[in-house]
């Protein structure tokens, strides 16, 4: 069974996808800053690794052939926590999975990392710093899956997506729910490396248009 390694596993999407893996019995380890953010996982067979990803994490990659970056610098930190988490963490995870040998990797990214050029606004910093932490995983040669949600909400997930991208910025918010939905499935498939997937709430079966 090949094992997965979550870096941001305490988030609010990775503890989706964490007590999901847990459930359906897949070998995996989370990586957290704060262990007791996975209190309720203690008597699972989740492995926890504390590490800041703002130092060496290298020795949670021993042993993983799968790796989900779904961690952040979240909105209320500043610039210097988007450049230390959102891109030098992203690089040094992309460092330690090549030298792995990790054969998934699937980015968190986001909605406006392919062009932030493209928007005026407050988070070009951050869709900066997701761009270049992108790209540098395009270009590592480690095989990849990258995709970038709208605007998350906390709304129930509906298990329905679409990928092509809304007029308005309204229609292209996601539940983090359907987020992690679209992260497992990728996960469970072999065929999506090199794939950019942009997601958003829809009408369509994950299964049906992540292909
Ligand atoms: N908000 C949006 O609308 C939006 C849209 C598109 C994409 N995204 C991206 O989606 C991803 C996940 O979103 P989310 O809402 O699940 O994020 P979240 O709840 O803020 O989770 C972020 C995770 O990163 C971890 N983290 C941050 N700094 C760390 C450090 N120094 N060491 C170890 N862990 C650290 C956090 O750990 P702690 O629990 O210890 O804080 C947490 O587990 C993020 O990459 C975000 O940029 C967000």
């Amino acid at each position: 069974m090949s094992k997965t390694l979550v870096i941001g596993a305490s988030g609010q999407i990775g503890q989706l996808i964490t007590k999901t893996l847990v459930e359906t019995e897949e070998d995996a380890r989370a990586l957290v800053r704060d262990k007791s953010k996975l209190d309720h996982l203690e008597d699972s067979d989740l492995e926890i690794v504390e590490a800041d990803l703002e130092g060496d994490f290298s020795h949670a990659f021993d042993g993983i052939d799968n790796v989900i970056f779904v961690a952040g610098s979240g909105g209320s930190t500043g610039a210097d926590k988007t450049l230390l988490i959102d891109l030098w963490a992203a690089k040094k995870a992309v460092d330690y999975a090549k030298a792995a040998n990790v054969k998934q990797f699937i980015m968190v990214s986001s909605i406006g990392a392919d062009d932030p050029e493209a928007i005026e606004s407050d988070i070009k910093p951050y869709l900066v710093a997701k761009h270049m932490a992108d790209q540098y995983l395009m270009a590592s040669g480690v095989p990849f899956t990258i995709v970038r949600p709208g605007p998350l909400t906390n709304e129930k997930g509906q298990g329905k997506i679409t990928i092509k991208r809304p007029n308005s910025r309204e229609e292209m918010a996601i539940p983090r729910a359907d987020v992690a939905k679209s992260v497992l499935f990728i996960l469970s498939k072999d065929d999506l490396n090199g794939k950019i997937f942009e997601l958003f709430g829809g009408t369509y079966d994950v299964d049906n248009v992540l292909v």
